[in-house]
């Protein structure tokens, strides 16, 4: 399968120097969450997006699938440009690109019935009759391993996990090409997240669908991702496979996160790993690398040379001045 940085035919998404500001609070500066970001995802793959809180994961994936506007840039997804696109263009894209959200009770209708839910979006984008969207969502249902008769039931009558699932089997229901998914478990119990977790690989390996996880949790991307794209405060800093990225981490904040997860598994006796203390702020000088304020490996010129990404005798690319020295 192609790397994220070669262009191939059955790219699915294109992004091309993406960049998305909020405006500060009033004297405060801009928020820049993405910043001149470009990769690609190839068609099947399974990607994943890790950073910590505030790193610009789920502007990211909102500005892909058009549901907030980006400043500037394209984004490419199935063909179309998302980046100023009406809204009839990124209503018939919805049917080909699903998005499942991290809290499942809020992603759903109260006072909507989980059949009607699930039907919603075959009544908006398909020529089904009646009878065959009530067929079809009884296959959904059955799909996400739910009982067939709970669609009678309102979203409030269902654990956590059944109600992510009833979000999945809805994303599911036009077949899209392309899910993504931004921290759909992490709202779960941990006893239900492995559920949904296998139901998730389970479907990619029948429907044969590209997905883009977002998580904060490396253990998860390892076992369900093929590549992995590393953010800091809006910018893309490692990218590769996953064995590439997780199995020789080249840049200073991968291995940090990497060092953090370990630390935090009762079974690994590791400290913490070093960073000097910041707090995470999309309105940081981005004169250099972003990352350079924490780094423990910072030399001067990390604050004035913004890294690119590059192979620097590393298997992934990696935005690091210092990687391959
Ligand atoms: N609507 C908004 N208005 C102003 N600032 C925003 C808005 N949405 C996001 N931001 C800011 O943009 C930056 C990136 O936020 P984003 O939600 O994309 O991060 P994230 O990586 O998804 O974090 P988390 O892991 O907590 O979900 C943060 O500094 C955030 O405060
Ligand atoms: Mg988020």
């Amino acid at each position: 399968m192609s790397a994220l940085a070669q262009e191939s035919e059955g790219d699915v998404v294109v992004l091309d120097k993406l960049c998305k500001r909020f405006r500060g609070r009033a004297g405060s500066a801009d928020i820049v969450a993405i910043d001149d970001t470009s990769f690609r995802i190839p068609r099947g793959a399974t990607v994943g997006i890790v950073g910590e809180s505030g790193s610009g994961k789920s502007t990211l994936v909102r500005c892909i699938l058009g549901l907030i506007s980006a400043d500037s840039g394209r984004a490419e997804v199935l063909g179309v440009n998302t980046v100023g696109a009406n809204e009839q263009v990124l209503r018939s894209l919805r049917r080909r690109a699903g998005i499942v959200f991290q809290e499942p009770y809020e992603a759903l209708d109260p006072r909507m019935r989980i059949g009607d839910a699930i039907a919603e979006p075959l009544r908006l984008h398909s020529t089904l009759a009646s009878d065959q969207i009530g067929d079809r969502v009884g296959e959904l249902l059955e799909m996400v391993l739910l009982d067939p008769a709970l669609r009678t039931r309102f979203p409030h009558q269902l654990s956590g996990g059944q109600q992510q699932r009833v979000n999945i089997a809805r994303a599911l229901a036009t077949e899209p090409e392309l899910l993504v998914l931004d921290e759909p478990t992490s709202a779960l119990d941990v006893s239900v997240r492995s559920e949904v977790l296998s139901l998730l690989v389970r479907l990619q390996n029948q429907l044969g669908m590209t997905y883009v996880l977002v998580s904060h949790d490396l253990p998860t991307i390892r076992a369900v991702c093929s590549h992995i794209i590393v953010m800091y405060l809006g910018r893309v800093v490692e990218q590769g496979t996953v064995d590439q990225v997780l199995g020789s981490p080249s840049h200073p904040y991968t291995r940090f996160l990497l060092g953090s997860a370990l630390s935090l598994d009762p079974d690994v006796k590791t400290a913490p790993p070093e960073t000097r203390p910041t707090v995470l702020d999309g309105a940081v000088d981005r004169r250099g690398c972003c990352f350079a304020p924490r780094c423990m490996e910072a030399i001067p010129d990390c604050s004035t040379t913004v890294p690119v990404l590059a192979h620097r005798g590393s298997p992934s690319l990696v935005a690091c001045l210092r990687a391959g020295e």
